[in-house]
C-alpha cells in the first residue's frame, strides 16, 4: 500500500518534471519530436503532446510499457527505448499505434515477448536482450515493410527464422554474446533472404561459433568482438569459409573489435585471398603475443580494398620488415591502414598494383617511400597526421610516381627553408593538400608545376610573393586561416577560378585584386579584420558589384574590426562620402568655398558700406564707454548746456536745418554763439563761456571751416581743455570732405585730428543717418543736472 502510494508520488513527480522538460520540434517534414533521453523516468508520461510522432526515451529506467501509455500517441512513428530495464513486453501495447515504423527496443532485459503485429513497422530492434531463444513469433510473417531486424539468443535453431523466411528483410543483426557463454552443443540456423547480416560475439570470449549457419545470399558480411589465437584461428577461417561464404555474393566483410597475433591474422588474410570478397573492413584491432616474418602468397584475389583502422600494438620487440612486408607486396588496388603506430612502410619490391593508399595518422617520417620506383600506378597517396618535415623530401617522394593525381601531407610538420634546391615533384599531381603544416611564402617556390587544386590553409604565411613560379594550371588556391595582410594578384596564377582567404589578417584590401584575377568564380575572404576607413571604400564597392555566386558568406562574415565604432558593422553597411576620402578634392571644395564667401563678404561691404558702419559702432560703444566711467559730480559743475556747436557761416543752413533740431528733440541743450551771445562781452570772451558752459564741444567741420578764422579759435580753446579736464569733450563732425592739402600747414592741430580720423562722418545715404545720430546722442547719454542758465549768473 505504502509502496504503491510512493511509486504513485514518484511517477507524479516525474510528469511534473517531464512537463517543464520536454523538447518539442518541428523538424523539417513537420514531424513532432520529443526527446526524453537520459532523463531517469520510469514510465512514459501521460501528458505527451498527442501529435508526437519521434519519441526518444532511450537511456531511462523504464520497465513497462501499458496499453494507456501508447494509445495516447497514436500518431507516433519512432519510438526509442534502448537502454531501459524492460522485461516483459506485450506488442499489443501498441495496437493503436497504426503508423509506428521504428521501434528501438535494444539493450533492456527483455526475455518474454507477447506477439502482436505491427504491420507498419520497418525497423524493429531486439537486440542485446535476454532472450533464451530467438524473439520470432509467427504475426513477424506479416511484418512486410520490415527491412531490419535485431535479435538475441543464447539458443539457436536451425529453423528459428522460419516464421519470417518470405520476408526480404535487408538486414540482419544477431546477437550471440549469451550465446558462445553456454555454446556446448552444436546448433545451425538457416537465414533466408537478407542482404546485410552482423553477429555480435561475446568480447571476452575467444571465438568459438559451434553453429552451422547457412545463408542464401548476402552481400555484406559483419562480425563484431572476434578473439583469436593461434589455435582457434582455424575457427573463425572455417566460419568464413563454409557454407557462410557460398556465393558470388558476399562482396563486403566488416570485423570489428579484433584482437588476433599476427600469425593469425596473416592466416586469417591468406585464406580470404582466394575468396571472392572485394572490400575487407577491420577496425579496431589489436595485435597480441608476437609479430614474426610469415609466409604470404599473393596469388590472384578478387579483393579490391583492404582497410585497417585503429590498430593497437601489443608487441613491443618485433622486425618491423616482417609486419610491413606483408603489406607493401600486396596484389591490391587500395591499402587503408590507419590510426596505427606504423612508423615506416617498405617500397614494394616489384611494380605494384596500388592505386590508392591512406596512411593516415600513423608515425611515417621522411624517409617514407624515398627512391621508390615501383608505384607508377599510384594515383592517391594520404599521409595526413604523420611526422613528415622537410616539404622538399615530399617532393622527391614522388619524383618516380608517373601517375599521382593527389596527394594530402596535411597535419604534418612540413617546413620549406631550402632556398637553394630546385624542388622535383610528379609532373601529374593536381591536387596537393598542405594544409594544417608549419609553411611560410617560401613554399610558392617549392610546388608541382601543373597542381590544379592547392590547399595551404592552417600554416603561416603572411604573404604571397609577386615572383612565384608560374602556377598556370590552379584553379582552386586555400590559404585561409594564414598570416596574409593582403589579397594576392593573379599574375602567377593566370587560371585562379576559386580563392578561400577567410581569416587571415587582411585589413584594407586591394581592389588591383579584381583587376589582375578575370577567371575568378569564388572568393571567400570573409573573417578578417577589416579596418573600415578610405581604402577599403573602392573594395566594399566591389564586392558589392561582383555578383552574388562570387562572393562566398557575404555579407554575412564581412565586418568590420576597425576603428572602434565601426566594429561590428558588416561591410555592406558601411559607407563613406566621396568628399571625405578624397584630399584634393576635398581641399578644392575648401578653397572654394573660401573664395566665393571671401569675396562675397567683400562685395557686401562695400554695396551696404559695412566699413562705415563699423567705424560708428566703434566710435558709438567707446563714447557710450566713456559716458559711463566718468564720474558725474565732476561734470555737473557749473554746466549749463549739453554742448556748444561750432561750425562756418556757410554750414549753418545744415547746422540749423538738422542739427539742432535733431540734437534738440532727444532733450540736449545747445549753446550756439549766435543765440546765447551775452552783449557786451567780447566775442572770444562769449565763445570761452560758451564752451565753458557746455559738456561737450561738436564742431561742423568742412571746407568752409578750414577757411574760418574764427572757428580755428574755438577748436584751439575746446581742444585745449582750458575749461574742463577730460579730453573727451571734442565731437568732430566731418559734414563734406576736407583735402588734406587744404588745411593751412599753421592749423597742426585741425591737421592732427583729421589724420586721426577721430571725427564722424555725415553720410550722403538717407539710410545712415539714424546710425549716425545715435552716435551723436549717445554721447549725452548720461543724467545731468544742468544749472539754470539765471542760476549760473548769480
Ligand atoms: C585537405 O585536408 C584537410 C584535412 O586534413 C581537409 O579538411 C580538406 O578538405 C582537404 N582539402 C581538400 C581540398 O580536399
Amino acid at each position: 500500500m505504502t509502496r504503491d502510494k510512493e511509486s504513485t508520488m514518484r511517477s507524479f513527480a516525474y510528469t511534473v518534471i517531464v512537463t517543464v522538460g520536454i523538447v518539442i520540434q518541428s523538424s523539417d517534414e513537420n514531424e513532432f519530436t520529443v526527446d526524453l533521453s537520459k532523463r531517469g523516468l520510469t514510465h512514459i508520461p501521460r501528458d505527451l503532446p498527442s501529435q508526437t510522432e519521434v519519441l526518444d526515451m532511450s537511456q531511462n529506467n523504464v520497465s513497462e510499457l501499458h496499453l494507456s501509455d501508447m494509445s495516447l500517441i497514436s500518431r507516433l512513428k519512432v519510438l526509442r527505448l534502448s537502454h531501459n530495464r524492460i522485461q516483459c513486453l506485450d506488442f499489443s501495447v501498441f495496437r493503436f499505434n497504426q503508423d509506428l515504423e521504428y521501434l528501438d527496443l535494444s539493450h533492456n532485459q527483455l526475455k518474454k515477448l507477447s506477439c502482436h503485429a505491427i504491420q507498419s513497422l520497418q525497423h524493429l530492434d531486439l537486440s542485446f536482450n535476454d532472450f533464451d531463444s530467438l524473439p520470432i513469433c509467427k504475426e513477424f510473417g506479416n511484418l512486410t515493410q520490415l527491412n531490419f531486424l535485431g535479435l538475441s539468443t543464447s539458443k539457436l535453431q536451425q529453423l528459428d527464422l522460419l516464421p519470417v523466411s518470405h520476408l526480404h528483410v535487408d538486414s540482419i543483426l544477431l546477437d550471440l554474446q549469451g550465446y558462445s557463454m553456454k555454446g556446448n552443443e552444436t546448433g545451425s540456423l538457416q537465414i533466408f533472404n537478407t542482404k546485410k547480416l552482423h553477429f555480435v560475439f561475446h568480447p571476452n570470449d575467444l571465438f568459438s561459433v559451434l553453429v552451422n549457419i547457412s545463408v542464401n545470399m548476402i552481400e555484406c558480411l559483419q562480425l563484431t568482438n572476434i578473439k583469436l589465437n593461434d589455435d582457434n584461428c582455424q575457427v573463425l577461417i572455417n566460419f568464413l569459409s563454409e557454407p557462410l561464404i557460398r556465393g558470388p555474393n558476399l562482396l563486403n566483410l566488416t570485423l570489428d573489435h579484433v584482437e588476433t597475433t599476427w600469425k593469425c591474422l596473416v592466416r586469417v588474410f591468406q585464406s580470404l585471398w582466394s575468396k571472392p570478397i572485394e572490400y575487407l573492413n577491420i577496425y579496431n584491432l589489436t595485435v597480441v603475443e608476437r609479430i614474426d616474418e610469415e609466409e604470404f602468397t599473393y596469388s590472384k584475389t578478387s579483393l579490391k580494398a583492404l582497410k585497417i583502422e585503429h590498430i593497437t600494438n601489443r608487441v613491443f620487440l618485433f622486425s618491423q620488415t616482417a609486419l610491413y612486408t606483408v603489406f607493401s607486396e600486396m596484389n591490391i588496388m587500395m591499402l587503408t591502414i590507419s590510426e596505427a603506430p606504423l612508423i615506416h612502410m617498405l617500397c614494394p619490391q616489384a611494380p605494384s598494383m596500388f592505386k590508392f593508399l591512406n596512411f593516415t595518422h600513423n608515425v611515417f617520417t621522411d624517409s617514407i617511400f624515398q627512391n621508390c620506383s615501383t608505384l607508377g600506378r599510384l594515383e592517391t597517396l594520404i599521409l595526413q597526421k604523420n611526422e613528415l618535415k622537410e616539404l622538399f623530401k615530399v617532393g622527391l617522394m614522388t619524383k618516380d610516381m608517373q601517375s599521382l593525381e593527389i596527394l594530402d601531407v596535411s597535419w604534418n610538420s612540413l617546413n620549406y627553408d631550402r632556398y637553394d634546391g630546385i624542388c622535383t615533384w610528379a609532373q601529374s599531381i593536381v591536387m596537393l593538400n598542405l594544409s594544417s603544416n608549419i609553411l611560410t611564402e617560401s613554399v610558392f617556390r617549392c610546388l608541382p608545376p601543373r597542381v590544379k587544386v592547392l590547399d595551404l590553409h592552417s600554416n603561416r604565411i603572411r604573404s604571397i610573393p609577386r615572383d612565384v613560379n608560374n602556377l598556370e594550371a590552379l584553379q582552386v588556391l586555400n590559404v585561409a586561416s594564414n598570416f596574409l595582410t593582403n589579397l594576392p594578384g593573379c599574375g602567377a596564377f593566370s587560371s585562379l577560378s576559386a580563392l578561400i582567404i577567410d581569416y587571415n589578417s587582411i585589413s584594407s584590401p586591394s581592389v588591383d585584386f579584381f583587376q589582375s584575377c578575370q577567371n575568378i568564380r569564388s572568393v571567400k575572404a570573409g573573417n578578417n579584420p577589416f579596418q573600415c576607413t578610405c581604402e577599403l571604400r573602392e573594395f566594399v564597392q566591389r564586392m558589392g558589384q561582383v555578383s552574388r555566386e562570387v562572393v562566398e558568406d557575404w555579407p554575412g562574415s564581412y565586418q568590420c574590426d576597425y576603428p572602434e565604432s565601426f566594429k561590428g558593422t558588416a561591410l555592406k553597411d558601411f559607407h563613406m562620402s566621396q568628399l571625405s576620402c578624397n584630399t584634393t578634392l576635398l581641399i578644392v571644395t575648401i578653397v572654394v568655398i573660401v573664395l566665393v564667401l571671401g569675396s562675397t563678404t567683400v562685395m557686401l561691404c562695400i554695396y551696404f558700406d559695412v566699413l562705415w558702419y563699423l567705424r560708428m559702432m566703434c566710435h558709438w560703444t567707446q563714447t557710450r564707454q566713456r559716458a559711463r566711467n566718468t564720474p558725474l559730480a565732476e561734470l555737473q559743475r557749473n554746466l549749463q548746456f549739453h554742448a556748444f556747436i561750432s561750425y562756418s557761416e556757410h554750414d549753418s543752413a545744415w547746422v540749423k536745418n538738422e542739427l539742432v533740431p535733431c540734437l534738440e528733440k532727444e532733450n540736449i541743450r545747445i549753446c550756439l554763439h549766435e543765440r546765447n551771445f551775452v552783449p557786451g562781452k567780447s566775442i572770444i570772451e562769449n565763445i570761452i563761456n560758451c564752451i565753458e558752459k557746455s559738456y561737450k564741444s561738436i564742431f561742423v567741420l568742412s571746407p568752409n571751416f578750414v577757411q574760418s578764422e574764427w572757428c580755428h579759435y574755438e577748436l584751439y580753446f575746446a581742444h585745449h581743455n582750458l575749461f574742463h579736464e577730460g579730453s573727451d569733450n571734442l565731437i568732430l563732425i566731418l559734414l563734406e570732405p576736407i583735402p588734406q592739402n587744404n588745411i593751412p600747414s599753421k592749423y597742426h592741430k585741425l591737421k592732427a585730428l583729421m589724420t586721426q580720423r577721430t571725427y564722424l562722418e555725415w553720410p550722403k545715404e538717407k539710410s545712415k543717418h539714424g546710425l549716425f545720430w545715435a552716435n551723436i546722442t549717445a554721447a549725452f547719454h548720461m543724467k545731468l543736472t544742468l544749472v539754470n542758465e539765471n542760476d549760473a549768473e548769480t
